[in-house]
């Protein structure tokens, strides 16, 4: 849907309830993360809603707002949390297991968390080959277990006393498929669920039950869930935000950080090899070929789309680019990846980079929950509805209208999200023109 420029946005009053299908590392150490900073033991660094500041008008005019103050976003004591998982811990209990964050915290927070249980889940082995867990649901067919979630999420709101909902799935990374005749429509896909079928996977079913109660939806991990045709007209149909795939952390936020950089200065390109140790559950789960096929292919697509190559074929026409997650248990949550990065310069002499990230994945990750959930709470308030690309931002794999390649560049996706915030407030676009030029 075509957005206005200077929308009514609807204001945020009351509670924002965030459901989380999938309660492991990233989703706990977002709750605990944003308890932390409602008790004043942490800061929301990494969180453009809680910390980011946007322009306004020329540059001698002086308006620099907090984004918070900019537009109308939920505030972190008016949010609840809820979630779904097949393991029946509590999100004190997985936030111990996931160790991503220390003592100091968890004690801090351990009611809070304590409090905060995951419904059983709907799941199917045959989509996440590693795991097995005992709080799952039963049902009749795909379209029973959609309706338990449906009565879940009901009972969810009421008793909560949510005024609005948003999902994140922060689940595991399901085996790769594409999609298939039953995400064709939302009629065959109403069918397929209804005859169980085996190409609709657990993670749809979560986006179905949420799109026909009102609640966007956004997908945290790179295996389809709501990007097919189907779920993007249901969520049309429901005039609802979605968004997705695979949030942009780690080792591709550096390529869409450095990548740009080597295009924006003509730099040629002939090797990109990544390679990881990671050892969290989501190491585990990548372990499985299929499910590795899903991150790949998310991981892959982004050098192409910035560099180009079509248009600079003797810098980027023949690029070796390569991509490894090995699992390897002691390095728990935090990763080390390595980059050897082949760049060319002046008459074609070659130089190398080596980019050695030891990185946090869940520390990267939660922050983008939070402003997913808040910029899909405004967006469904200001009327905007169908895939919002505005939040390419968050995204290592970007959903796109059918036929429109993704933007990946990490600067154009913020350009472009403030400047969506800018339309709904009816100001001027900022296209960094030189005064000389423009004003
Ligand atoms: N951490 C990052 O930087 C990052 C970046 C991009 C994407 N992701 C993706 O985010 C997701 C979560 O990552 P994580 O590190 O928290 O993994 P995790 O393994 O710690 O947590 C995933 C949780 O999902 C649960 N789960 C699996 N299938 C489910 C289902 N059908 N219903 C409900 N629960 C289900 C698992 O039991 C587990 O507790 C993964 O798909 C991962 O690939 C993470």
């Amino acid at each position: 849907m075509a957005l206005k420029k200077g929308v009514d946005v609807k204001p945020a009053s009351g509670k924002l309830g965030i459901l989380l299908p999938g309660m492991g590392a990233v989703a706990t150490t977002f709750i605990a993360g944003v308890q932390a900073v409602r008790k004043g033991i942490g800061k929301p660094i990494g969180s453009l809603t809680q910390l980011g500041h946007i322009r306004i008008g020329k540059r001698t005019d002086n308006k620099n707002l907090k984004i918070s103050e900019y537009v109308s976003l939920a505030k972190l004591d008016e949010i609840v949390f809820g979630g779904w998982d097949i393991f029946p811990e509590n999100a004190y209990q997985a936030a111990v297991k996931a160790g991503v964050l220390d003592a100091k915290h968890l004690d801090a927070l351990k009611e809070d968390l304590e409090a905060i249980k995951p419904m059983p889940a709907v799941f199917e082995q045959a989509y996440v080959k590693k795991l097995n867990g005992p709080n799952v649901k039963k049902g009749t067919s795909k379209m029973h277990l959609a309706e338990q979630l449906m009565e879940d999420i009901k009972s969810f709101k009421e008793k909560n006393g949510c005024d609005r909902l948003v999902a994140v799935w922060c689940g595991s990374t399901e085996v790769y498929r594409t999609p298939g005749e039953v995400h064709s429509s939302l009629a065959k896909f109403e069918q397929a669920l209804k005859d169980s079928h085996d190409d609709i996977a657990p993670s749809q079913i979560y986006a179905y039950a949420c799109l026909k109660m009102g609640v966007p939806y956004a997908n945290g991990a790179p295996n389809l869930s709501v990007d097919t045709p189907a779920l993007l007209e249901l969520a049309r149909k429901q005039g609802l935000p979605i968004t997705g795939k695979d949030f942009k952390t780690g080792q591709t936020l550096m390529k869409t950080i450095l990548a740009p950089g080597f295009k924006a200065r003509m730099l040629g390109l002939e090797g990109w090899y990544s390679t990881n140790i990671l050892g969290n559950r989501d190491g585990e789960v990548l372990d499985d070929p299929e499910s590795f096929k899903s991150k790949e292919v998310s991981k892959l697509g982004v050098i192409d789309h910035i560099l180009q190559p079509e248009l600079y074929p003797d810098l980027y026409g023949n690029i070796s680019h390569v991509v490894r997650i090995n699992y390897y248990p002691p390095r728990g949550d935090n990763k080390e990846g390595w980059d050897n990065i082949d760049i060319v310069g002046w008459l074609g002499y070659p130089m190398q980079i080596k980019v050695n990230f030891l990185c946090r994945d869940s520390i990267l990750a939660a922050p983008i929950v939070l402003d997913l959930a808040l910029f899909m709470d405004f967006a469904q308030r200001a009327g905007m509805s169908g895939i919002q690309e505005w939040l390419s931002f968050y995204w290592k794999s970007p959903m796109t209208p059918e036929g429109l390649y993704p933007e990946h560049d990490l600067f154009i996706q913020l350009m472009k999200l403030k400047n969506t915030l800018r339309y709904t407030k009816g100001d001027e676009l900022i296209t960094h023109l030189g005064a000389e030029y423009y004003d």
